[in-house]
C-alpha cells in the first residue's frame, strides 16, 4: 500500500511523552473475566419398584419414514395458537433491554448480550467478538469495539496430573481493539436492537433514546468485515491498543472506497474501508494515539478487518458490500442432505462477500463452495481456526442416517432388532421387573427435566418389550401407564406446568413466576436448557406414537409445541422465534437463556443436544412431517461432524488447543472458553458422562469407537469405571457398548449388577438390549 504521510499525531499524549510512535502504553491486552462458575444441580436417582399392571390388548405398529421432501425448512411446522391447556402470560421477568420491534425474539442465540444485563458484555461472532464500549475500557469509546484474540492471547489452567490436559482455557476479554464511533456520542448514549433472525442482529447507537441512530450495526456470524452504517454523524475510529501508525492508501480499495491501515501497538495490522454514498469521502485525523476523527459527517459504510498478514487483496476485493441476514435452506433426499446459507446483502451488491466459515463447514462444503475457498485465516476463540470463503453462498452436505430409527444402531450395520432367544429371555426377565415400577410417580417429579428423563426411560423400556422382546401383552400394560404419565404433561398439570409467555415468545416453566427464583428447574423459566428438558418428551412421544398410532392425532399440538419452541424453522410461525436452540453457524445448539455473560452463550451436555435432534427426527417420522425427520436427520449429521471438531476429542483433533484436547471431551464449551467440569460437580464421570447420557441409537453416530476407546483409555479402563459409583456406572458401561458390547453385557447381566448403577434416564433392560444388539448377543 501507498502511504500518503503518516497520520499519527505525534503532539504530546495524555501521559506527556513526545512520541507517539513508540508508545510508553502497555496495549491492552484485556482482562480474564468470570470465575469459572460451577454452582449447579446434582442429578437424583430415580429407582423404584412397584406391581406389574395387567396385559390387555395388543399392540403392532412399524416404523415407516417415508422419502423426504425437498426443501426442508419452507414450512412452518404450525402457524396456530399454543393449545389452551398453556397458560398465557403476556410478561416475562427478563425485560427486553432495547428490543424494537414484536416478539417472537430468541433468546439463546450469539447476541443476547446487547440487551441483558449492562448491555456490555461481548458477542461472540467469529472471528471477531464486539462489544458496547459505552465510555468504558481503555478507549473510553461510545461505540463499538472490535476484538479479535489470537491463539498465543489465551490462558490455560493447570494441567491434569492424569492427562497433562489444561483443565480450561480462555480467551481475554475487552481488548478494545479497533472501536467504531461517532462524535456524536456520548453519556446518554443508548443501544437498541432490531432485526433479531437465525444468524444476525442490527445494533444501533444513538446519541440519546430520543434520536435517530448515529451508527448502525448489521451484525452477522462469520463476517470477514465489522460493518457500520453512517448517515450523517461524524465517524470516531478509536482503539484501546493504541495506534503505532495509521496510513492512508493513496489508492482507493475500489472506486469510491477510502482505505486505512491501523498498525497497533500489539503488532496487529487492521484495514478500515470507507465507501461513502453520498457526500465525501472518509477523512480521518489522528487525534492522539487512540482516536481518529473524521473530518466532517460521513455518509455510507465503513467496514473494518484484521489482516493476517496476507487478508488485503481478498478484502480489497469483497468490500463495499456487507451481509445483514442469512437465508437458510436445505435438501434431503435418498440418505443425502445439504444445507445452505444464503447471504443477504447490502451496499455495493455486485460485489461478492468475504465470510469466514468454522472447520465443520470447510469440511463438508460441497465443490462449488470448497471452489471459494481463500487462503486468509483468522484463530477463532473456541471454533479452532475460520477460514475465509469468497462467496455469497455456502452449502455443506450430510451423510444422513435415515436407516436409524427406535431399536439399537451403528453406522455399519444399522438398525438391529434381533437378538438370540437366550438373551431375549434374560432380558424379558429384567424388563418384567422394570416396567413394573411406578411409572406415574417416577414420571411426576418437580422439573420438567427429571420428569422428562423418566418418561424417556419408560418410552425406551416398552420400544424394547415390544420391538425386540415382542411382549405386545406387556408392553400394552405399560403403554397404558405410560399414556397416563404423559397425558399430565399433555394436559399441563404438572407441579409446575409451562405457560405461554408472549413477552418474548415461548413455551417456559411457571417455576420461576411461582418461586421467584430464577435458577428453578435449571433455569427453563429464563430459556436454558430447553431442548434438553423438551427434547426427553418429544422422544418420549414419538415412542407412544410408534406404539399406538391413534395416540399421535390428539398429541400432535402439544407435542408440536415444544418442537417449536426449540426447533421453529419458519418465519412463518409467529409464536416462537426461529431455530431457538439450534445454531446452524456452529452446528450444535446453546443451552444458555436469558443470563448476561462475558463469555458469551455456552452449552455442557453435547449429548442432551444430540438426543434432542434425534427426537425431533423420530416425532417426524412417527407425526408424518417428513420434513421435520428431515430436519432432525440432518441436524444430528451436522452435529456428529461439530461435536467430532469442538467437543470430542480424538488425539488428531486440530479445531482445539494441543494443550486441551487431552481432556477428551469439551466439559462446559462457552464461546469464549472451554472448561473441563461440569455445573454439578467435578468427578471425571460426571465430567465426561454428561457427553454421554442418554445412550440411545444415535450414540455411536456421534461418539465414534476411535474416540470411545481413546476416551476409555484415558478415564475408564484397568477397573476405573467399575469403582464408580451410582447411576454414572450404569452409563459409562453403556457407552463401554460401543467399543466393548459384549464386555458390556456381561457388566449389565451381572446377577450382582446393583440397580443404583441406573440413573433416572436409564434401564437396565435398554442397556442390555443396547449392549447385546451392539454386540451380535
Ligand atoms: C499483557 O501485557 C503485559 C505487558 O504489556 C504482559 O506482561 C502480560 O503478560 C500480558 N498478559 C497477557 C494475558 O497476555
Ligand atoms: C438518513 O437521515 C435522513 C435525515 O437526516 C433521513 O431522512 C433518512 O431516512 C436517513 N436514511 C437512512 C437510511 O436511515
Ligand atoms: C494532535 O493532538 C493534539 C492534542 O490531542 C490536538 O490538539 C491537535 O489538534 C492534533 N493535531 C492533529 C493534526 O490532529
Ligand atoms: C464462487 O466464485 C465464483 C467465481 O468468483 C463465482 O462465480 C461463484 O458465484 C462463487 N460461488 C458462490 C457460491 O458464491
Ligand atoms: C446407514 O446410514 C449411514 C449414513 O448415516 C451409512 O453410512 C451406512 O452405510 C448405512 N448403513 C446401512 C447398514 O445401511
Amino acid at each position: 500500500m501507498a502511504v500518503v504521510g503518516l497520520l499519527v499525531n505525534t503532539s504530546a499524549d495524555a501521559s506527556g511523552t513526545h512520541q507517539i510512535l513508540a508508545s510508553t502504553k502497555a496495549p491492552d491486552n484485556g482482562s480474564i473475566p468470570s470465575a469459572l462458575e460451577t454452582a449447579g444441580h446434582l442429578a437424583t436417582q430415580l429407582i423404584l419398584t412397584s406391581p406389574i399392571a395387567v396385559p390387555t390388548s395388543l399392540i403392532s405398529i412399524p416404523l415407516t419414514i417415508k422419502t423426504p421432501l425437498n426443501h426442508i425448512f419452507a414450512d412452518p411446522i404450525a402457524t396456530d395458537a399454543p393449545p389452551p391447556s398453556f397458560e398465557k402470560k403476556r410478561e416475562h421477568p427478563v425485560p427486553r433491554l432495547g428490543i424494537s420491534g414484536t416478539a417472537p425474539f430468541s433468546t439463546n442465540k450469539f447476541y443476547a448480550n446487547f440487551f441483558l444485563g449492562g448491555q456490555t458484555s461481548p458477542t461472540y461472532l467469529h472471528p471477531y467478538a464486539v462489544a458496547w464500549a459505552k465510555g468504558k475500557g481503555a478507549s473510553s469509546s461510545w461505540g463499538l469495539a472490535i476484538s479479535h484474540v489470537e491463539a498465543t492471547q489465551r490462558v490455560y489452567g493447570q494441567s491434569s496430573p492424569t492427562t497433562g490436559a489444561a483443565s480450561y482455557f480462555i480467551n481475554p476479554v475487552g481488548i478494545q481493539s479497533v472501536c467504531i464511533s461517532a462524535k456524536e456520542l456520548g453519556s446518554h448514549t443508548t443501544l437498541t436492537t432490531d432485526s433479531l433472525h437465525d444468524f444476525s442482529v442490527r445494533v444501533s447507537l444513538r446519541p440519546d433514546a430520543s434520536k435517530p441512530a448515529a451508527i448502525q450495526f448489521p451484525l452477522v456470524q462469520g463476517s470477514a468485515f465489522i460493518s457500520a452504517v453512517f448517515n450523517g454523524s461524524t465517524p470516531l475510529i478509536q482503539t484501546g491498543v493504541f495506534y503505532k501508525t495509521v496510513t492512508r492508501s493513496t489508492r482507493e480499495a475500489k472506486s469510491g472506497i477510502t482505505k486505512y491501515k491501523l498498525h497497533l501497538e500489539d503488532g496487529s495490522t487492521w484495514i478500515v474501508y470507507a465507501y461513502h454514498t453520498r457526500g465525501d469521502p472518509l477523512d480521518l485525523h489522528v487525534i492522539n494515539n487512540g482516536l481518529a476523527e473524521s473530518k466532517g459527517p460521513f455518509y455510507g459504510v465503513i467496514q473494518v478487518a484484521k489482516d493476517p498478514g496476507n487478508g488485503e487483496p481478498i478484502y480489497d476485493q469483497a468490500c463495499g458490500a456487507y451481509p445483514t441476514s442469512v437465508d437458510l435452506s436445505g435438501n434431503a433426499k435418498d440418505g443425502k442432505g445439504s444445507y445452505t446459507f444464503t447471504f443477504k446483502k447490502s451496499g455495493m451488491i455486485l460485489t461478492t462477500l468475504a465470510m469466514f466459515a468454522l472447520p465443520h463447514h470447510t469440511t463438508s462444503f460441497d465443490d462449488a463452495t470448497r471452489a471459494n475457498m481463500t487462503n486468509v485465516k483468522l484463530q477463532t476463540t473456541t471454533k479452532g481456526v475460520a477460514t475465509a470463503v469468497f462467496a455469497d453462498s455456502w452449502t455443506m452436505v450430510e451423510e444422513l442416517p435415515t436407516n436409524m430409527s427406535f431399536v439399537p444402531w451403528s453406522p455399519k450395520a444399522g438398525s438391529i432388532s434381533t437378538l438370540s432367544s437366550t438373551t431375549k429371555t434374560f432380558i424379558h426377565n429384567i424388563a418384567l421387573q422394570e416396567i413394573s415400577q411406578n411409572i406415574l410417580q417416577q414420571t411426576n417429579q418437580n422439573s420438567m427435566y427429571f420428569s422428562g428423563k423418566a418418561l424417556a426411560k419408560f418410552a425406551t423400556l416398552l420400544m424394547v418389550i415390544n420391538d425386540i422382546l415382542g411382549d405386545k401383552p406387556l408392553a400394552q400394560a405399560g403403554l397404558n401407564q405410560l399414556k397416563v404419565a404423559f397425558a399430565r404433561f399433555a394436559e399441563n398439570k404438572q407441579l409446575f406446568p409451562l405457560v405461554y409467555e408472549s413477552g418474548w415468545g415461548g413455551v417456559v416453566s411457571s417455576a420461576t413466576y411461582v418461586t421467584g427464583n430464577s435458577g428453578a428447574d435449571f433455569g427453563n423459566t429464563y430459556y436454558n436448557d430447553h431442548h434438553f428438558h423438551y427434547g426427553y418428551y418429544i422422544y418420549s412421544a414419538a415412542v407412544i406414537g410408534h406404539l399406538d398410532p391413534d395416540w399421535v392425532k390428539p398429541n400432535k399440538a402439544y407435542v408440536n409445541t415444544l418442537v417449536r419452541d426449540v426447533a421453529n424453522p419458519s418465519t412463518q410461525d409467529k409464536f416462537f422465534p426461529v431455530w431457538r436452540c439450534f445454531d446452524w453457524y456452529h452446528g450444535h445448539s446453546w443451552a444458555h437463556g436469558l443470563f448476561e455473560s462475558l463469555d458469551g452463550k455456552d452449552q455442557e451436555s453435547s449429548s442432551e443436544d444430540s438426543m434432542h435432534a434425534y427426537a425431533i427426527k423420530m416425532w417426524g417420522a412417527v407425526s408424518g412431517d417428513q420434513n421435520m425427520a428431515s430436519r432432525g436427520d440432518l441436524m444430528l449429521a451436522v452435529m456428529a461432524r461439530s461435536m467430532q471438531s469442538y467437543y470430542l476429542y480424538t488425539q488428531k483433533n486440530t479445531a482445539q488447543p494441543a494443550q486441551y484436547i487431552g481432556n477428551k471431551a469439551a466439559g462446559i464449551l462457552f464461546e469464549n472458553k472451554l472448561d473441563h467440569t461440569t455445573y454439578f460437580g467435578t468427578n471425571i464421570e460426571f465430567i465426561q458422562g454428561i457427553h454421554m447420557l442418554p445412550l440411545l441409537p444415535h450414540t455411536p453416530l456421534v461418539r465414534t469407537p476411535e474416540f470411545v476407546a481413546e476416551e476409555w483409555n484415558t478415564y475408564f479402563g484397568n477397573g476405573r469405571a467399575a469403582a464408580v459409583v451410582g447411576g454414572w456406572k450404569g452409563i459409562l458401561f453403556g457407552n463401554y457398548a460401543t467399543i466393548d458390547p459384549r464386555g458390556a453385557y456381561a457388566v449389565f447381566s451381572n446377577p450382582s449388577f446393583d440397580p443404583s448403577w441406573l440413573d433416572g434416564g436409564a434401564s437396565l433392560t435398554w442397556y442390555l438390549c443396547y449392549a447385546a444388539a451392539l454386540g451380535g448377543l
